[in-house]
């Protein structure tokens, strides 16, 4: 397979296990809708950008305008600023620059890393354990998701109850972990094992516990627990900006495309 082309499937393929994420969490009240030219994802009680963006982009240039204002409206109703999410699948070509133009600012640019399931598995080490959470120990998770991502004290309680609900209502799909460290809380991660691909999302150790092989272990656990579920490969999003290329590359994850993230700050308008 030519090289372009794999990356455009890899791409779709991603979009598609993420579209089928977003559907298991319905109870957890995310969803989304299909504008025709972009898929709209969303959640109306947790204005968080993990829950509210238009991907799939894909229009001619001569349309662009006309849908990235459906968008905008969609998302002022929501009273949240409009994302857009850029990746190679995104058309017309120019979109970046048509962004910028009117007013959006890119506000996140991650590499898509994968993992195939031919790759050779790492050991996990056996004082370090990551398991699926359990009811009793979602406050545990929610306080490192806090705490690692800086959520802002008016988006905790919300994500706290989506995190409660997710957990107990659990498609059996998505495996949300906690790892610990002499029995200490210090690590969580989420992986969602779709029909091919699986994706890995909030990893994070807790600040202070850092740079002791938490996110490695945990990693390692999730990505192998996710091929023993059928997963041909396993896809985060590394934050450009952020320290966790290097860990993940050394778990043998390598990088296949830029995903970029525009936003819309009306308050600043
Ligand atoms: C990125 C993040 C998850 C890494 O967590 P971590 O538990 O510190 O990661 P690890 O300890 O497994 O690996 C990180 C480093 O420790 C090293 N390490 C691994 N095992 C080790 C051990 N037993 N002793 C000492 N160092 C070790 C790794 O080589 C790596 O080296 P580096 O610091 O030079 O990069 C953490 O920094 C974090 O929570 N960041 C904020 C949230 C975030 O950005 N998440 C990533 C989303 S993609």
């Amino acid at each position: 397979m030519r090289g372009r082309q794999s990356v455009v499937q890899l791409c779709r393929e991603i979009e598609r296990t993420e579209r089928d994420l977003i559907l298991s969490g319905k109870k957890q009240g995310l969803r989304f809708r299909d504008i025709g030219g972009a898929v709209l994802f969303f959640c109306r009680h947790i204005p968080a950008g993990m829950f509210n963006y238009a991907t799939g982009i894909s229009s001619k240039p001569a349309g662009v305008n006309e849908l990235l204002g459906n968008i905008e409206d969609f998302y002022a109703r929501l009273n949240v600023p409009p994302r857009v999410v850029i990746t190679p699948l995104s058309r017309p070509r120019d979109l970046r620059s048509r962004l910028l133009k009117r007013g959006y600012k890119e506000s996140s640019k991650s590499d898509v890393m994968i993992i195939g399931s031919e790759a050779r598995q790492r050991k996990t080490r056996s004082d370090m354990k990551a398991r699926p959470v359990l009811g009793g120990q979602v406050e545990a998770f929610s306080s490192i998701f806090n705490s690692a991502f800086n959520i802002p004290l008016g988006l905790k309680g919300a994500l706290t109850r989506f995190w409660r609900s997710a957990v107990f209502d659990s498609d059996r799909r998505l495996r949300i972990y906690l790892a610990t460290l002499d029995r200490e809380p210090v690590g969580i991660g989420l992986i969602f094992v779709g029909e091919r691909a699986a994706g890995l999302y909030c990893v994070a150790t807790k600040p202070g516990c850092r740079h002791r092989g938490v996110a490695t272990n945990l990693v390692s656990q999730a990505v192998q627990n996710a091929f023993t579920s059928k997963a041909k490969f396993v896809y985060l999003y590394a934050s450009r900006g952020g320290n966790a290329r290097k860990m993940y590359r050394s778990l043998g994850f390598s990088s296949k495309y830029v995903r970029s993230v525009y936003s819309l700050d009306l308050s600043t308008e």
